[in-house]
């Protein structure tokens, strides 16, 4: 029923660009003209004329029981597409256990973009979550590529069941979407801490060790640009969204996710005595903007104490000695990476980006 299919991705380490590369091969094979589009680097948001019925993919990993930033707002940004149909389709971290397949926990990274597609009056037509092995190799290591296999060929035939089912024109929701919904709906809170806290402390716990030869291929790859060579070293900047696509493609492994940084920021930021601060504060503000108040001061001094102390250590590991202690005691050291079976740098089309003279992914011009 649909003569036209295109697919706007988001992936760090290839999960969501993998399902999205399936989906378009399962619609190619039906005779629809599929386009898949990472939104790397967007900055203007036009989408090509539909070659007759149009079906539009928005494929992304979860990320702390939300979906990145980065996609949301480029769904914020979608322009409104009145009858347009539509689907929802969030890789999340699957895991094998003991031979059972694991899945990995949504929180509001469906529920929430759909209501945005709503609003902009497209019809949702399917929502898959699909278990992809996990890549957040900042808190495990990168599995097994026998697990790899397993988890990834029962996603694709997963894949293949849903592109049946919504290219013949019926709708497709798997019921524990609906049964899990509400415990992803109580996970809301902690997606917001995550939103607020959490994508930016994680961004600024990479580090890059001595084994860094200054190739610029986190640079030139990352798609949110987050990455800047400051004195030959990559330096990460708060709008990172911990994709864990630089970590994974380094040549040299150089880069780590700094866990005895990560124990420092925490250790400071526990020492600072702002909740004291905020008791004789609150004495001379109105007792209805109390919450508030003490809400934003508490995000900034949180958010500062990250900044500076990250920054200091930034500089200090110039020093080698330092860097070396560093390095030792980031546990990524010693783990397992992750790509997604087939996935390699050259896949990452962000390239172009970099250039003055080009700075948008060309198809999204
Ligand atoms: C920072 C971060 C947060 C994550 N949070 C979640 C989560 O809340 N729930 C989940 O199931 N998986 C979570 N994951 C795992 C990824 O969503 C999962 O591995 C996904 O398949 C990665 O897709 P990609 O390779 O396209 O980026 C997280 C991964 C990262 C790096
Ligand atoms: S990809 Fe690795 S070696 Fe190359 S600049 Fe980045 S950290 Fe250094
Ligand atoms: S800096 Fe690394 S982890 Fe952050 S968005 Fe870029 S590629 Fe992803």
């Amino acid at each position: 029923m649909y003569t036209d299919l295109l697919i706007y991705y988001f992936s760090g380490t290839g999960n969501a660009l993998s399902a999205a590369r399936w989906i378009a091969e399962h619609a190619r094979k039906k005779g629809i003209k599929a386009e898949i589009i990472p939104i790397d680097r967007f900055k203007k948001i036009t989408v090509p004329p539909a070659a007759g019925r149009r079906l539009i993919g928005f494929c992304y990993p979860t990320h702390g029981f939300n979906l990145p930033w980065y996609m949301l707002k480029f769904i914020m940004k979608f322009p409104i597409s009145a009858h347009c149909d539509a689907f929802l389709l969030n890789t999340r971290a699957g895991s094998k256990i003991f031979g059972w397949y694991a899945p990995g926990i949504s929180g509001i990274a469906q529920v929430l973009p759909a209501l945005i597609l709503l609003m902009k009056r497209f019809r949702i037509r399917g929502m898959l979550p699909l278990d992809m092995p996990s890549n957040w190799i900042s808190i495990h290591p990168g599995f097994k590529s026998a697990t790899v296999v397993g988890i990834v060929a029962r996603c694709r035939s997963m894949a293949a069941g849903f592109c049946e089912r919504i290219f013949s024109g019926r709708a497709y929701y798997r019921p524990n979407v609906f049964i899990m919904l509400p415990v992803d709906l109580a996970l809301a809170p902690i997606a917001f801490l995550y939103f607020i806290y959490g994508r930016f402390y994680l961004a600024k716990v990479f580090i890059a060790s001595t084994d860094c030869d200054t190739c610029r291929l986190c640079e030139i790859k990352c798609p949110t640009a987050s990455i800047k060579i400051i004195d030959r070293r990559p330096f990460w900047k708060f709008t990172c969204e911990s994709c864990m696509r630089c970590i994974n493609i380094c040549p040299r492994k150089a880069i780590q996710t700094s866990h005895s940084l990560a124990v420092i920021i925490s250790v400071i930021s526990s020492l600072l005595p702002v909740a004291l601060a905020l008791r004789l504060l609150d004495a001379y503000i109105p007792p209805a903007l109390a919450r508030p108040v003490d809400f934003i001061i508490e995000w900034s001094v949180t958010i500062s104490t990250i900044f500076i102390v990250s920054g200091a250590v930034f500089w200090l590991i110039r020093v080698k000695i330092i860097n070396t202690l560093f390095t030792f005691t980031s546990l990524t050291k010693y783990w397992r990476r992750y790509l997604a079976p087939g996935i390699r740098p050259k896949d990452y089309q962000t390239k172009s980006a970099l250039s003055s003279s080009s700075p948008e992914p060309p198809s999204l011009r």
